[in-house]
């Protein structure tokens, strides 16, 4: 994860800030830590992108549509991974989305569509 994760836009970075302390919060050596913590960020998500689509819709961004395409992907995903957290094997398959792919996602996410939607 990225230390410098600012935009410069107060509300927003706020957000991401609090994504990022729930996200470094898991204890890697608790399986169950890491479902706790992906319900955590999922309902946290689900405001968060709430509060920029808002932002969106405001201010008429012009890429609003792939924007809150991305969101709700990842809120689908999110959602996928703790409804198979039952078995072993999804506990597993959770943790390895919320290591190897939700924290890259975040970054990527940042500095690519959010940086550009509080550009705009
Ligand atoms: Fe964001
Ligand atoms: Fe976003």
């Amino acid at each position: 994860m990225k230390r410098n994760n600012l935009l410069n836009y107060e509300e927003i970075d706020d957000l991401h800030s609090e994504f990022l302390e729930i996200y470094n919060s898991v204890d890697l050596l608790d399986i169950n830590s890491y479902i706790q913590k992906l319900i955590s960020l999922l309902e946290h998500s689900k405001v968060h992108f709430k509060i920029e689509e808002d932002l969106m819709d405001k201010y008429n961004y012009p890429a609003k549509r792939e924007h809150k395409d991305e969101h709700q992907k990842v809120l689908a995903e999110m959602e996928y991974f703790i409804k198979s957290s039952n078995s072993l094997f999804g506990k597993k398959m959770l943790k390895a989305y919320f290591k190897e792919k939700l924290g890259d996602w975040f970054d990527l996410h940042l500095i690519s569509m959010d940086s550009d939607l509080t550009a705009y």
